[in-house]
């Protein structure tokens, strides 16, 4: 054996750490990837033996320097060594993969005997359900059912109404306007009642009842707009208007059917209510409609719940009507009263502030 020999043949022995044997470097890989309790660790442990300086990578390195017969011998085992940590290694890495996964299934466990948790159901609001329930008591009296724009043109709001620019009468709804130079150049505004929609229903409907005697007889309820603000007022609440026009539609009626509508909303005859004169520019003669409270902490106050009235003959006129051949009445009641009303709340603001304490009562 030559020099050069003897060196080669050392070659692999020399490349193995101290302590190590060549036949337990794959149980020394087994061991220092099964003590490797995460990913990065295991890595670590990996490129140890399999990295660009680790053991099985010198090794390779080291055949270059033997001879063929020995390079073949020693290659092969070394492959074998290397397939046995690579095994070792995914056997490892699967093993961590599945106890990582095992801990998030764990942490993630749905107790399926809990009691459920639920959404909660929803209620309408009391102030819709009065609206809806005065379309059923209205509708079942044969009043159509109407909707209208919440900004609304001058014209309609207050002209058509008998409430011309610089009346002293609009100043009684001072309301927010959107655009002061409108329709026409006149102003845009917030709707301040819901009487602007007797005049667009009437006036789609007067040929109707010129040319077939079919009466206007509607309802239509919506939201309005004023600057006011206590206890039984908001910058914004719902009134209902309605309006019966014929030819021999009198205040009579207005009494009768109002009345009848009242014993039907509070479910009683022992009504306290009455019919104060009073004035607008879209009725003569006018009425407030005040009643009584019997119970919750106004007990024993009246509160105004509609203005109502005979349409002024100018009015009709707007309709398109004759006002010498068609009359009727007009109301606009408010739909936070009669619910205040209704369920003895003495603070119309409750209404708004969507407190589910409050709200819940009437789910
Ligand atoms: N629009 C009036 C208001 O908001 C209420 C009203 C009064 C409506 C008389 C009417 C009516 O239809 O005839 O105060």
């Amino acid at each position: 054996m030559n020099k050069v020999e003897s060196t080669q043949r050392a070659a692999p022995e020399s490349m193995v750490p101290v302590g190590v044997v060549p036949t337990t470097i794959v149980q020394a890989a087994m061991s220092d990837f099964q003590a490797c309790t995460t990913h990065a660790a295991l890595e670590n442990a990996k490129s140890r033996y399999l990295g660009k300086s680790g053991l099985i990578t010198e090794r390779l390195k080291g055949l270059s320097e033997l001879t063929p017969e020995h390079k073949k011998v020693h290659g092969a085992e070394i492959n074998r060594d290397k397939d046995s940590i690579e095994a070792a290694y995914k056997s490892r890495r699967g093993e961590l993969e599945t106890e990582a996964l095992n801990a998030k299934l764990a942490a993630e466990s749905i107790d399926v005997t809990l009691p459920g948790r639920g959404r909660g159901t929803g209620g309408i609001h009391p102030v819709i359900q009065t609206w809806q329930r005065c379309e059923e008591i209205f509708g079942s009296i044969g009043f159509d059912v109407a909707d209208g724009p919440e900004i609304e043109a001058d014209w309609y709001n207050f002209t058509a109404l008998n409430n011309p620019p610089n009346h002293p009468a609009r100043s009684m709804q001072d309301t927010f306007y959107v655009d002061m130079n409108g329709t026409d150049g006149l102003p845009l505004l917030l709707r301040t009642h819901t009487s602007p929609m007797q005049v667009r229903y009437a006036k789609m409907h007067a040929d109707d009842l010129t040319n077939n005697g079919k009466p206007i007889k509607v309802i239509a309820p919506g939201r309005t707009y004023r600057v006011d603000s206590d206890a039984t007022h908001s910058p914004m609440f719902h009134q209902i208007e309605g309006l019966w026009i014929d030819e021999n539609i009198s205040f009579a009626d207005l009494k009768g059917v109002y009345t009848d509508f009242l014993r039907r909303f509070f479910e009683t005859d022992a009504l306290q209510v009455r019919f104060r004169p009073s004035y607008f520019p879209f009725t003569e003669p006018s009425a407030e409609i005040d009643m009584k409270f019997d119970s919750g902490p106004l007990k024993g106050r009246w509160l105004e719940i509609s203005g109502s009235g005979q349409v002024h003959p100018s009015v009709v006129k707007n309709f398109g009507l004759d006002p010498e051949r068609f009359i009727g009445f007009a109301f606009g009641s408010g739909l936070e009263r009669l619910t205040m009303l209704k369920h003895g709340i003495g603070d119309l603001r409750l209404f708004f502030e969507g407190d589910l304490r409050f709200l819940k009562q009437f789910a």
